[in-house]
């Protein structure tokens, strides 16, 4: 039986080649778990050709490292580092049936790289945000397809988290949907499909929890004491690592998107926005000292 929401499978669309926007972290991370669960070529993009070939660089320096551990075949390993692509040139877009963007997390920004891209792209492409808590109909205001835009958030670090989440927009259509829900498939993830609300589902919960954590700090308790009592939980990870992962400057966008959009419920952290500014990482040494500084 179809889950509620989940469009018809046989409306998906085929994914023959990828294409990623935006150089960074998160994008290489995308680019690796795509080579290797879909085996097709990605390209990926940036405004800086330096920034471009420094990532497909690194991609291929983990593809070596995954041959060196034995993950991956020495010939499994040829084939996905000739797979990946750099360019700034976003007519190579022009045969990517999937989309997906990892740019800054601002709205202008977003809309912007889509707004470039789009008129390369072929009518059946479909395109998607990896935003965490921006609204994704928002960010596909300026397309002339917003139905073919669907929100696709992935969670830190992409290759071991097992949830998408797939966010639809009043536009998305059902082929754009099903497309995305068996990219997830193919990709080994569970995915679910949530409502364009701020947060969807993952960051309202997780806002919550990391944004009272750094409020109780600001409120006087120690970091240690509140690691301490979210240890009690059994919860992966402590807030303040999970920050440093999720990244400073992230994790106070998010902040801000939350108390923007429920200002009743959430927090802002300007002591978080702070921290992130001055570069350092929350987690601790062994002298107890920040790591970083
Ligand atoms: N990158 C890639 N792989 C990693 C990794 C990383 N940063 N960290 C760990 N791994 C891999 C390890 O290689 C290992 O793989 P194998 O089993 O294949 O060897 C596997 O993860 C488990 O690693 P460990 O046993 O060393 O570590 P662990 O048991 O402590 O688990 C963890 C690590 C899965 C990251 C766990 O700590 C965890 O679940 N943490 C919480 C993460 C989380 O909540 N992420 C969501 C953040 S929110 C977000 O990203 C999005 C947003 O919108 C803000």
């Amino acid at each position: 039986k179809r889950p509620a929401g989940a469009p018809d499978k046989a409306l998906a669309k085929p994914v023959t080649k990828v294409g990623i926007i935006g150089a960074g972290l998160m994008a290489s991370q995308f680019a690796l778990l795509f080579l290797r669960r879909l085996q097709v070529p990605v390209v990926i993009t940036d405004l800086d050709q330096g920034r471009v070939d420094k990532a497909v660089a690194g991609i291929r320096s983990e593809i070596e490292a995954l041959v060196g551990k034995g993950r991956v075949s020495d010939d499994e390993g040829k084939r996905l580092s000739a797979l990946i692509s750099g360019t700034v040139d976003k007519a190579d877009f022009a045969d990517c049936d999937w989309v997906i963007e990892a740019v800054f997390e601002e709205l202008g920004v977003k809309q912007q790289v889509f707004a470039e891209v789009e008129p390369h792209l072929s009518e059946t492409a479909v395109l998607a945000t990896n935003t965490s808590s921006l609204s994704v109909e928002q960010i596909g205001a300026k397309l002339a397809h917003p139905e073919r835009l669907v929100g696709f958030h992935f969670f830190n670090p992409v290759a071991v988290m097992p949830l998408i989440e797939v966010v639809k927009t009043p536009q998305t259509d059902d082929a754009t949907l099903a497309t995305a829900m068996r990219v997830s498939k193919d990709l080994k993830k569970n995915a679910v499909i949530t409502r364009d609300t701020p947060g969807f589902v993952v960051n309202r919960v997780l806002a919550k929890l990391l944004g009272e954590a750094m409020h109780a700090v600001e409120q006087g308790s120690s970091f240690e004491d509140v690691v301490a009592a979210q240890r009690a939980f059994g919860f992966p990870m402590d807030p303040f690592v999970l920050l440093d992962l999720v990244g400073l400057k992230v994790g106070a966008h998010v902040l801000d998107t939350h108390h923007g959009a429920f200002p009743d419920r959430f927090f802002e952290s300007p002591a978080l926005h702070e921290l992130a500014e001055a570069g350092v990482l929350l987690e601790k040494d062994a002298k107890g000292d920040p790591k970083g500084i």
